[in-house]
């Protein structure tokens, strides 16, 4: 596909990982942030993500990535991107507010309009451009320099060369491994996840086994790396819920509905592995 020049709005925990593995593939990456603070926050996670890349081997030269990429407050900086990521707030208005944005400024009309939300679906901001064939879901998975699965996610009216030069994008200049599916509430990923460590959240709530009885029986008894409840807290409680509410709102199966025990907890502020409690307790 021949792709040069990228651009990234947003440079929070996704944004920053995106735009981190854009660069470490060589390219050159426009990263837009809203305000001066987060502008520097992003700054400050993508400089010590790739000092700790550096530190372990992973990249040669931190320094001569990190010169591949310019944040700005300027979303007028992404005329030339021929592909641009968006990875701000899961906020539908928001979202479809910027897409309005990008089609005005993005000069190129076979240029690629992606978006990395988790939830909203992508027809939404397809139809807030005047090019809905060249929009599509472009899913990253976190933290993005370390898993390799992206979903693309093409609209209805995506054209397939959209997604195919997507493909190509991901897969042979990210050094990603992509899958694709249907714009539907959870892609494949967390319509099969999520309704998994619900279960598992249901199997506690009712006391018919304990927390480690649970882990244990997945990681000893088939193999996964962690848990379901272990695997809640790094996720998030309050995003596991969020994730569960928008699949229930899509699908109405009493199977994504959050269940009491996740609702409270995410009340309480046991959010998991970043609050230091969720169904475990961590070490801040
Ligand atoms: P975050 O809250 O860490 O970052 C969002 C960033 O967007 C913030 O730095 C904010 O200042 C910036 N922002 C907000 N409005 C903006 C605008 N109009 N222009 C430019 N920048 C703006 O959120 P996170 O976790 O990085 O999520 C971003 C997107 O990625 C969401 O759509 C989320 O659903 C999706 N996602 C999140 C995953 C996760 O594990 N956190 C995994 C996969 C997708």
């Amino acid at each position: 596909m021949g792709v040069t020049r990228v651009g990234v709005v947003g440079c929070g925990l996704m944004g920053a990982g995106i735009a981190e593995v854009c660069a470490r593939a060589g390219l050159d990456v426009v990263v837009v942030e809203s305000t001066a603070e987060a502008l520097e926050a992003g700054r400050a996670r993508l400089t010590g993500s790739l000092r700790r890349a550096e530190a372990k081997g992973k990249v040669d030269d931190a320094a001569a990535v990190l010169d591949r990429v310019r944040l700005t407050g300027s979303l007028d900086e992404l005329a030339d991107r021929e592909v641009v990521v968006e990875a701000i707030v899961e906020d539908e208005k928001a979202k479809v507010a910027l897409f309005r944005e990008l089609d005005r400024i993005v000069t190129a009309p076979d240029a690629l309009l992606a978006s990395n939300t988790s939830s909203i679906p992508i027809m939404k901001l397809a139809t807030a451009t005047t090019r809905p064939t060249h929009v599509l879901g472009i899913h990253f998975f976190n933290p993005v320099p370390v898993l390799e699965l992206v979903e693309l996610v093409p609209s209805l009216l995506t054209l397939d060369e959209t997604t195919d030069r997507a493909a190509e994008f991901v897969g042979s200049v990210l050094g990603k491994h992509a899958i694709r599916c249907k714009d539907r509430a959870g892609f494949v990923v967390n319509s099969l996840l999520i309704p998994f460590i619900l279960a598992a959240i249901r199997m506690l709530e009712s006391g018919f086994a304990e927390r480690d009885d649970i882990d244990q029986g997945l990681v000893r008894g088939a193999a996964h790396p962690q848990g379901p409840l272990a695997l809640a807290d790094l996720i998030g409680l309050d995003t596991t819920k969020a994730v569960a509410e928008s699949l229930y709102e899509e699908f109405k199966e009493p199977l994504y509905a959050p269940p009491p025990l996740l609702a409270r907890m995410v009340d309480a502020g046991l959010l998991g592995r970043k609050a230091g409690r969720g169904f475990y307790t961590y070490d801040k």
